[in-house]
């Protein structure tokens, strides 16, 4: 019988109440971790999932651009389980809906042209100043730790590819790949290995076009299998990212986005 990647290791994910944070939560619990879930939202049904596969979990509530809670998140991590081997941060939102303005059309509002400064710093604030903020927090641990680690940022194929009227996010995920990568190559001599998931579009809240609208047809458009991905496929590239496996890879972006980028 083979180990399970993750025996014994503790595991801190934010946005761990939904959708892909959720998915790697299992597939961490699957693989031998206790975890720490994270989230502006409760993660009662994520506890109960890490906790039915005989693991351990805990929760916290936490606002990811609040640098007070990334830190208090760590403290948690320790207190409860007394170290942090891996961590994936998954918080995220997408491209904020505006509010109609006189003279822009509805059609274009999220255009950067006419998009609200507000929202644009929203998105940036989540996606990019959040995962900064946590990872670091961690890395401090790990640091602290001596023990080396794996982080894991969430980022999309949308940091590679630009979409009209998507450029918040776009930008902010654009971001996150390169935060990877810097952080990856400040921390290279430390034993901690920072390397996203970037997911082309898969099932989840945030992502749940009909199959017969607009926007799901444009999605398929680049996307060469014709299918959103799972949770899973996406929680499975992170187990890879957090597991020895990938023990030589750091700075790194995983696509497990349906054939995005081959052509
Ligand atoms: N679903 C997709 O198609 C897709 C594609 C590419 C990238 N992503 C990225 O994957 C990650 C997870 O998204 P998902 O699809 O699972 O969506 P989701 O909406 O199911 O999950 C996102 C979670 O982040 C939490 N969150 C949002 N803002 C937060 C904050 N300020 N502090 C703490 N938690 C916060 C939400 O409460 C939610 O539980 C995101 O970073 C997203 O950008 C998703």
């Amino acid at each position: 019988m083979t180990t399970p990647r993750l025996e014994g290791r503790i595991a801190v994910i934010t946005g761990g109440a939904s959708g892909i944070g959720q998915a790697v939560a299992q597939r961490f619990a699957e693989e031998g971790a206790d975890i720490l879930l994270t989230d502006l939202a409760p993660c009662d049904a994520t506890v109960a999932l890490v906790q039915g596969l005989g693991r351990k979990a805990h929760q916290m509530r936490m606002d990811a651009t609040s640098e007070a809670d990334c830190d208090r998140m760590v403290e948690m991590a320790v207190q409860v389980f007394g170290r942090i081997d891996v961590a994936v941060f998954s918080a995220g939102v997408k491209t904020l809906p505006e509010a109609p303005r006189p003279g822009v059309d509805p059609a274009k509002a999220t255009q950067l042209v006419h998009m609200s400064v507000e929202n644009f710093r929203k998105v940036i604030d989540v996606n990019v100043t959040g995962v900064m903020l946590g990872s670091r927090a961690v890395a401090r641990q790990m640091l602290a730790q001596g023990t080396g680690g794996a982080i894991v940022n969430i980022a999309s194929t949308a940091g590679r590819i630009p979409l009209a009227g998507g450029g918040s996010y776009c930008v902010s995920k654009a971001g996150v790949i390169m935060l990877t990568k810097v952080m990856a190559l400040e921390l290279a001599q430390t034993g901690i290995r920072v390397n996203a998931v970037g997911p082309g579009y898969t099932s989840t809240p945030m992502w749940d076009a009909p199959e017969d609208s607009d926007a799901y047809r444009r999605a398929m458009s680049i996307t060469p299998m014709q299918r959103n991905g799972t949770p899973r496929e996406q929680a499975d590239a992170c187990l890879y990212l957090a597991c020895d496996e990938s023990s030589f890879m750091t700075g790194q972006t995983l696509h497990p986005a349906g054939g995005q980028f081959t052509g």
